[in-house]
């Protein structure tokens, strides 16, 4: 039997639909909607677009975002002083510096701008201070993809406490925020990375396994305990025809899809893994969709705080 979908976009639209009274309540309360600042360098496409799309949903649930834009040839400094610009700004209550940041701003650049930001407007949860509140359990702004994925199994009624849970990847933006997240939930984590050794066997003793290393479609069956709740956090763009042709059969939708566009976002999982798992997100429509609406809700749990809770 085909796992169960969990639908990000279903649990995304119910959390919009409870932000959004939250949102007219706040704006009632101080006569100006919470704002969000967000800091796009460069033109990387992906960025354009899930900057449109953060912009989008925001004005739908009644935020304000501005984005700020600079140019690709900008300097560090010139970053820094619009995050110092947006820290003291009274109608901006969020602050986001869209990465990936261009090459050319050095290796340490992002690290810098995470250090920068007031740690009271970090809806990204990237800076080290609410880093430390997480780690301790008691952050009031985490990182939105891996709180998208929590909230995507508690919605979906996947229990956390007790399930072995495992987390591909150690990135400091989804894998380690994610594995805190479900330890304090009460599940017993295991974090997996390109050194772990017999990972496909680790990752099959796990009920919920996450996946958040960006290569497309590589956890197969044999990484999947029958039965698992499996969430999947990578989006690739493929356009390499043969590496579709690998992943989805000849006359699949997703191979359509590909015709027509050129191009298809792929997750870390293969498909075939619906016939094992016995739930499990798709991409697009699972992780995406939340990790947008839980920026929004971050931005506004800085706001009430910023406004005196
Ligand atoms: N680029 C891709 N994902 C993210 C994210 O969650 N936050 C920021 N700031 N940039 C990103």
């Amino acid at each position: 039997m085909p796992a169960r979908v969990l639908d990000g976009t279903a649990v995304a639209n119910q959390i919009r639909s409870e932000l959004a009274p939250a949102v007219a309540s706040f704006t009632a309360r101080t006569g100006r909607p919470p704002g969000l600042g967000i800091v796009l360098v460069g033109d990387d496409p992906a960025s354009e677009i899930y900057v449109r799309g953060k912009v989008k949903s925001a004005g739908e649930t009644g935020l304000r975002a501005d984005v700020e834009r600079l140019p690709a040839t900008a300097s560090l400094d010139q970053l820094l002083g619009v995050v110092d610009r947006l820290n003291r700004s009274d109608v901006h209550d969020g602050i986001l510096v869209q990465s990936p940041l261009p090459e050319a701003m050095g290796a340490d650049a992002e690290r810098r701008v995470f250090d920068a930001l007031d740690p009271a407007k970090d809806v990204d949860g990237f800076h080290p201070v609410n880093v430390g509140y997480l780690v301790q359990n008691r952050a009031a702004l985490v990182a939105s993809t891996p709180s998208g994925v929590i909230e995507l199994l508690e919605r979906s009624h996947v229990t956390i406490a007790g399930a072995r849970a495992a987390v591909l990847g150690r990135s400091d933006i989804v894998g380690k925020p994610m594995a805190l997240l479900l330890l304090h939930r009460h599940a017993t984590v295991t974090i997996c990375h390109s050194r772990t050794s017999n990972l496909r066997a680790v990752a099959r003793e796990a009920d919920i396994l996450v996946a958040a290393i960006g290569r497309p479609a590589f956890v197969t069956a044999e990484f999947v305990k029958p039965g698992a709740a499996v969430v999947d956090v990578g989006i690739t763009a493929i356009r390499d025809r043969q590496a579709v042709e690998r992943i989805y059969p000849a006359g699949s939708r997703r191979r359509e899809t590909f015709e027509r566009r050129g191009s298809l976002t792929v997750g870390d999982v293969h498909p075939e893994v619906a016939e094992v798992a016995g739930a499990l997100s798709p991409v697009p429509g699972g992780v995406g969709p939340l990790t947008v609406v839980m920026l929004l809700k971050n931005t506004l749990t800085a706001a009430n705080q910023r406004a005196g809770g």
